[in-house]
Order: C-alpha cells, then sequence, then structure tokens
C-alpha cells in the first residue's frame, strides 16, 4: 500500500460532503489511492480483502432507493474488513417520527464509525456531519451533490484515456466532456462539474433549456441545447437520467421529442470523434436518454464505472477513518 512515502500530503477530513469543498489535491489524493483497491478487487487467487478497517462499524443508510451505490459501499467496506450494518428506512422509528439526528446518536451509542446517508433533502449529510462524530459520506443528497459517484466517474475516464494513450501518468486535463440531459435535476451533473473542472477538464452540459437552469453557466462550463454541437468535440459523452420522480411538472413536450432531440443513441453519436466513450449513472432509462444498442455497445464504459465505484469508496473509507499521508 503506497501511504506511507515522504514528502506527503496527509488526509485531514473527517467526512465526504460534496466535491464544491474538495481541493484539486484532495480529489487527486482519492484518485491515486483507488488503484491498489481496485487490484484487491481483481485478485484472481487470494482474499479479495484488505484489513484496513478491520473492526470498524460502516452503516448504510438509505433514505431512496438505490442498486448501485448502496451496495457498492457494502462491498466496498466488506473488502475492507470492516462490519457493515444496513438500516432499513421503511421499517425504523423515522416511520414514528423519530429525527435524523436522534435515530444517529441511538446508531453512534453502538459505535459506528461511518455512516454512509442518501436522503431526498440537499444538505442532510452535512447537517449530520457537523453534529456528529461518525464520518459522514454523503451518497447522494436531493438534487445536490453525488460526490462518490463523480469520484468514480473522474476515475474511469482517467483509466480509459492512460490505457487508450498508453500513458500511466496523464490526468483529466484537456479532456472534453459533455453532460447530456436532465441537469436541472442532477446530483450526478452538479458534482461532476465540480470535480471536471477542478482537474482541469471542461464541460459542456445539453438538454432542454427548462432542464438546464441558467446558474449553471457560471459553474464554469459550456451551455448548449444541441447535441450534435455539445458531442463534436467531447472525448466523454455522458448521458444523465431523467429524473421523472424529481419532476413537478412536466419540463419537455413529450418523450418522443426528448428522444429526438437528445437521445444519444447510433444516430446522434456519429457526430462524437471516433474516440469518445459513452458513460451513464446509472440506473439507465433505457431507449430514453441512452439507446440500448449504445448502451451496451463497444463505445460504453458504464459497467467500468461500476467495478471502478468500489475501488474509489474503499479508497474513501480508508481515507477518511486512517487518515493516511498520500505521496505527492
Ligand atoms: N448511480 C447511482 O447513484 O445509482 P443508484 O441510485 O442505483 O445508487
Amino acid at each position: 500500500m503506497a501511504e506511507t512515502g515522504a514528502p506527503g500530503t496527509a488526509w485531514v477530513r473527517k467526512d465526504l460532503i460534496g466535491l464544491e469543498d474538495l481541493s484539486r489535491r484532495e480529489i487527486e489524493m482519492i484518485l491515486d489511492t483507488a488503484p491498489q483497491f481496485l487490484a484487491v478487487s481483481k485478485r484472481e487467487s487470494g482474499i479479495k480483502k484488505v484489513p484496513l478497517l478491520q473492526g470498524r462499524l460502516v452503516v448504510n443508510w438509505f433514505h431512496e432507493p438505490s442498486t448501485r451505490t448502496r451496495t457498492s459501499f457494502e462491498l466496498a467496506a466488506k473488502r475492507l474488513s470492516a462490519d457493515t450494518l444496513t438500516m432499513n428506512v421503511s421499517v425504523s422509528s423515522a416511520t414514528k417520527g423519530e429525527t435524523l439526528h436522534d435515530t444517529l446518536y441511538n446508531i453512534e451509542a453502538m459505535h459506528s464509525d461511518i455512516v454512509v446517508i442518501r436522503h431526498g433533502c440537499a444538505g442532510a449529510a452535512q447537517i449530520l456531519a457537523e453534529r456528529h462524530s461518525s464520518c459522514i459520506i454523503n451518497a447522494g443528497d436531493g438534487a445536490h451533490e453525488h460526490p462518490t459517484q463523480a469520484l468514480l466517474d473522474a476515475f474511469t475516464m482517467r483509466e480509459h484515456f492512460r490505457a487508450a494513450r498508453q500513458d500511466p501518468a496523464i490526468g483529466l486535463d484537456g479532456l472534453r466532456v459533455a453532460l447530456i440531459g436532465d441537469i436541472a435535476h442532477s446530483r450526478v451533473a452538479r458534482s461532476n462539474i465540480w470535480a471536471l473542472t477542478k482537474l482541469g477538464a471542461s464541460v459542456v452540459l445539453c438538454g432542454p433549456s427548462t432542464l438546464l437552469p441558467a446558474a449553471f453557466s457560471q459553474m464554469g462550463v459550456d451551455v448548449t441545447s444541441n447535441l450534435r454541437e455539445a458531442i463534436c468535440d467531447a472525448d466523454v459523452v455522458y448521458a444523465l437520467r431523467i429524473q421523472l420522480e424529481r419532476q413537478q411538472k412536466c419540463l419537455f413536450p413529450s418523450i418522443r421529442e426528448y428522444i429526438r432531440l437528445f437521445r444519444v443513441d447510433e444516430d446522434s453519436l456519429k457526430a462524437a470523434p471516433p474516440h469518445a466513450i459513452v458513460m451513464h449513472p446509472g440506473p439507465i432509462n433505457r431507449d430514453l436518454e441512452l439507446s440500448a444498442g449504445v448502451a451496451d455497445g463497444p463505445r460504453n464504459v458504464i459497467l467500468d464505472q461500476v467495478t471502478n465505484g468500489v475501488a474509489v469508496r474503499m479508497a474513501i473509507m480508508h481515507l477518511l477513518v486512517n487518515q493516511p499521508t498520500i505521496e505527492n
């Protein structure tokens, strides 16, 4: 484990709430810590575990549905040899009116070390981090941030282009990333914008103007409602899920209209450079924001994102609890 060399930078944060707060160096520390854990997960012989969180308790506390993030955190904790506890919110005392703080005080009375929380309200992870001693990891708070998703996305881009360009040292400087679709409701988009711009990539946002609030243009990104313009020079075409559950009212005229103008499919992808890869955070609305052919096609790295997610989350939990020094 490459964590004790000097000179180095010590990890000092207790929590991971969002990428708006993190420096480029902190983001790179996470990305640089992940490969050793990817190697653990890929072991063909021997145990896919390391003892870095042995005896620690990781609590998964998801107030919204999740497949990837919840299972990825649970697996990451197990591969670090931690004990894991999954809170079932639908049968917990939250249904009787217990507050988030009171619930967490009770969990902490049982000596939790890390609490991974997904919640529909922006800021839920932040208010817990301010008052509680456990390391709090934001697994998605409303439409605000989804930091671990953006970190696994950045790691996936970096790994892909390091391999494709046969240069194990390159970062994301100069990369062009097109984020397509429901920007307005997307915590994935917000966290990706913070991560990618801090790492030196340029970002273009594309979607119907009703799903593309003007405030985003102040985040140092380009904005367009023309899909072909957005992807013509993109190294990464990143389709976002249309979040039908977060829309208060219909924000585009019809599904058919959205598909015609914004779907990433075999036809629209002809506008992208041949080397461009396709990403999606999941879950996919097949044939809505992404055609099934592209979702399963040769340019997609969607399941690499999932594989890398475990390694990146192992890296984050190791950094938060063990606060190692990482070589510069
Ligand atoms: N990408 C993502 O957050 O997926 P889940 O909602 O399944 O966790």
